[in-house]
């Protein structure tokens, strides 16, 4: 498969950290109706869903010509395809003759270089163009063929991800993410394999999600396992809001450094097995020197990375603990670690403002030479030569881990809650200024 970034380590950059100015705010409430009203989700498809990138599928899944995937947002239905000269294109889903979807299913493999609709037929090359349709002669109005060609959609592959955008006028995917398009290129996100990908079939609205992980003010409330490994006091924490309307967060992991707050033994338990990969005896942080385990961790990924099969080259030091956690407008959040991540996105639901459909997808990348290791990102084993199969369902029926699972059960009943003649608009903290900068910048897309 061509690779559009060039991976190589000495090509990439360090992340540039330096810290932002705070943007100006307008303040404006967020009323609870932007969470259920058809009228505010039918504008958001027009001005937000259908003029924004987003992520189709993983690149991996389009290796050959002929592989395709499917990507549903809202109404909307999108294939993406390998064509005969390698590129990969997108188009609507959907037949040009009567409207049948081309096809159903998460991916498939078109062998005979056409997609054909399994209703009558009509037959088009991998590059759109309606080729063959059975009694051609039979159109007295003309034939269809190199006429009635499949709508494209602009198209990406980058990070090993497709990227779609319904705007036919729509900016490039690298002017859209501005400066942290560079950032995420640190990370060899081609060479990542998708080892759980998982859709909650939620009830609630999409903007619970990226709310949600706009802010780690919940975080002890929510995850109060996380209080042993990761300072989530915002104190502790790097803010930085980009004019394209994304953002990101630093949050120190691997440890509480600047105080103890959960017990000893209790962060020492929970990180043992990752401490024991890097070759560091969990005892030796025994005594008040949990402190030390973040600095003793990146020394020994430094160190130990290539024997390892590791290159963390392109990563500074805080990469090799911290959470580098990223907000893209207006749907995606994921948490970059140097040995895999975490992809989390809502999609519109096609007709009901109060459901939609929550992904996530843990990029695992394996050291060199290895098939099989243990992901202390995920905790448990994982395995490259196993393709992860989507599994889809309502909260309780699959599980997106145990930790952003508790994220789940917290939308399932904030739905409910914003429809009480009790609440009537947001009270921010500083801290959550960019769930305030996520509507800031929806409102400006929407009053476009
Ligand atoms: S709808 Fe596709 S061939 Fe008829
Ligand atoms: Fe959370």
């Amino acid at each position: 498969m061509a690779s559009v970034i060039d991976s190589s380590p000495k090509s990439r950059k360090l992340a540039d950290t330096k810290k932002l100015r705070e943007p100006e705010f307008l303040n404006t409430p967020i009323t609870p109706d932007r969470y259920y009203s058809k009228e505010w989700a039918d504008r958001e498809w027009d001005k937000i869903w259908t003029k924004t990138w987003q992520i189709a599928g993983v690149a991996a899944q389009l290796q050959k010509t002929g592989d395709w995937l499917r990507a549903d947002f809202g109404t909307e239905s999108i294939v993406c395809i390998r064509g005969a000269d390698d590129e990969v294109r997108a188009f609507y889903n959907v037949c040009q003759h009567r409207g049948m979807p081309l096809v159903t299913g998460d991916e498939g493999h078109s062998d005979n270089k056409r997609l054909t609709c399994p209703y009558h037929g009509w037959a088009y090359e991998l590059a759109g163009k309606l080729k063959t349709v059975p009694d051609e002669a039979d159109f007295i109005q003309g034939s269809p063929c190199g006429k009635m060609n499949l709508k494209p959609v602009q198209c990406t592959v980058w990070a090993g991800f497709v990227w779609i955008n319904m705007d036919e006028n729509a900016v490039s995917l690298r002017e859209y993410l501005g400066p942290i398009a560079e950032q995420i290129e640190t990370y060899p996100m081609e060479r990542m394999v998708r080892t759980h990908w998982v859709t909650i079939e939620g009830d609630f609205n999409w903007k619970l999600v990226q709310d949600n992980f706009n802010e780690s003010y919940h975080v002890p409330f929510v995850h109060p396992q996380t209080k042993f490994v990761m300072e989530y006091s915002h104190n502790y924490c790097q803010f930085d809001l980009y004019p394209e309307g994304h953002a990101r967060m630093f949050m120190p992991g691997a440890g509480p450094t600047k105080m103890l707050r959960g017990g000893e033994s209790e962060t020492l338990e929970m990180m043992a097995e990752e401490l024991e990969f890097w070759d560091l005896d969990p005892d030796q942080f025994r005594g008040g020197k949990t402190g030390e385990i973040r600095a003793a961790l990146q020394k020994a990924k430094r160190e130990q990375g290539a024997e390892k099969g590791y290159d963390f080259s392109s990563y500074s030091d805080d990469q090799l603990t911290d959470h580098w956690h990223y907000t893209i407008f207006p749907n995606l959040s994921f948490s970059l670690k140097p040995d895999g991540n975490i992809w989390l996105r809502a999609r519109p639901h096609e007709s009901d403002p109060e459901k939609c459909y929550f992904d996530m997808w843990y990029m695992t990348l394996f050291p060199e030479g290895q098939d099989r290791y243990y992901s202390y990102s995920m905790s448990e084993w994982v395995d490259t030569s196993v393709v992860a199969p989507h599994e889809q369902g309502k909260y309780g029926e699959v599980t997106t881990g145990p930790g952003i699972d508790q994220d789940v059960e917290v939308w399932e009943h904030q739905q409910r809650g914003l429809h009480s003649r009790g609440y009537e608009r947001d009270y921010l903290a500083w801290q959550e200024r960019r769930v305030r900068y996520f509507h800031e910048n929806l409102e400006k897309w929407m009053a476009d």
